[in-house]
């Protein structure tokens, strides 16, 4: 098969790790995906920005907009709403297929964004953006596509769990544990998301989402962070052989007293029984414990953050969209002004 173009939106942590194993690993994931990655350019917003992993000078630009008009495949790790969205639309609009980690957006608009992928008959896969390495979404939506999931508990944010782990452990008070999860790479660029919940809640979302086949956006999430959990509530915990892990819950209710039943999708400390396997959460680890009515009780357990761990899940999502389009799937077609307006995209124009 003739080479993929590859376009990567985003330079950041997770972005530089997926450059990387593109070019030093292309020999093997060339005989995996049976056509080889042609890595287009990586759209920055910052050409002089320090990286985590070098990336080649001449492959970087600031004009996205061109990189992923040019593209079969996109790669947006840029976070946020806009220009991510927007560079979404352009991709799926040039008949490319879209790999993304950005739960904000997700949780946002997944929904619609799926639907113009669906439309254009390409794929829109976003394992990376819940719990980074751990494959969690695919499972769900297809392993367990002949099950009903009757709940899902997860540790999805790794910065709030280091922090309550640590607080646990050592005793440390907040501010060091969240200093510390920010050293090694773990907290979002504003940790507020992380310790309010929000990046949780994001999560959620989309774990709903996909578990109980209904669109559930962020503004339907229950949201309470960390931020004021003491030492004396981590230690009044232990001393009840219980532990406090800030849980993402998406559950259905059966309908009560003429109330109907429905599904409650919510983001709280919640206190756990030591003997509860995701007690045994340690650190900026993730888990996903899925209750389903045939399979019973599952877990899933992994690096939740980190730039190398979530490539690990961006790169098993471009290799499974790039073997679709090598058997004959999907590619980038050569999209005209009216196609585009049939699928009811808008033209979109971004400076970036
Ligand atoms: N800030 C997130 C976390 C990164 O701590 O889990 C992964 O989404």
């Amino acid at each position: 098969h003739k080479p993929l173009k590859v376009a990567l939106l985003g330079g950041g942590n997770v972005g530089a790790q997926v450059a990387r194993i593109l070019l030093d690993d292309a020999d093997s994931l060339a005989a995996r995906t049976g056509a080889r990655f042609e890595l287009l350019g990586i759209a920055v917003r910052n050409l002089d920005a320090p990286r985590t992993a070098p990336l080649p000078r001449e492959l970087l630009t600031t004009d996205a907009e061109a990189l992923v008009k040019e593209a079969d495949l996109v790669i947006e790790l840029l976070g946020g709403l806009e220009p991510a969205r927007s560079l979404i639309q352009t991709a799926i609009a040039h008949g490319a297929s879209v790999v993304s980690g950005n739960k904000a957006l997700l949780a946002a608009d997944g929904a619609t964004l799926y639907q113009q992928a669906d439309a254009a008959g390409v794929q829109l896969s976003y394992e990376a953006a819940v719990a980074g390495a751990i494959p969690i979404l695919r499972p769900i939506r297809d392993s367990l596509a002949g099950d009903q999931i009757t709940r899902v508990l997860g540790i999805v944010n790794g910065t709030t769990n280091y922090i309550l782990d640590q607080m646990d452990s050592t005793g440390a008070d907040f501010a060091t544990a969240l200093a510390e999860a920010q050293r090694l790479g773990y907290a979002e660029a504003d940790p507020t998301a992380d310790v309010e919940g929000h990046d949780a809640a994001a999560k959620a979302a989309i774990l709903a989402s996909l578990s109980f086949h209904t669109r559930f956006a962020l503004e339907n999430v229950h949201c309470e962070g960390i931020s004021s959990i003491t030492a004396a509530d981590i230690a009044a915990a232990k001393e009840a052989g219980l532990v406090i892990k800030l849980l993402a819950i998406a559950e259905k209710f059966p309908a009560k007293d003429g109330e109907e039943g429905g599904v409650s999708v919510r983001v709280h400390p919640t206190l756990l029984p030591r003997e509860h396997p995701l007690a045994a959460v340690h650190g900026a680890f993730n888990a996903v414990f899925v209750e389903a009515e045939y399979a019973g009780e599952l877990m899933f357990y992994g690096q939740g953050a980190g730039g190398t761990p979530t490539a690990s899940a961006v790169l098993g999502d471009l290799v499974s969209a790039a073997r679709r389009i090598v058997l004959g799937g999907p590619g980038r077609t050569e999209t005209t002004t009216g196609e585009v307006a049939a699928l009811g995209i808008e033209a979109v124009q971004t400076s970036y």
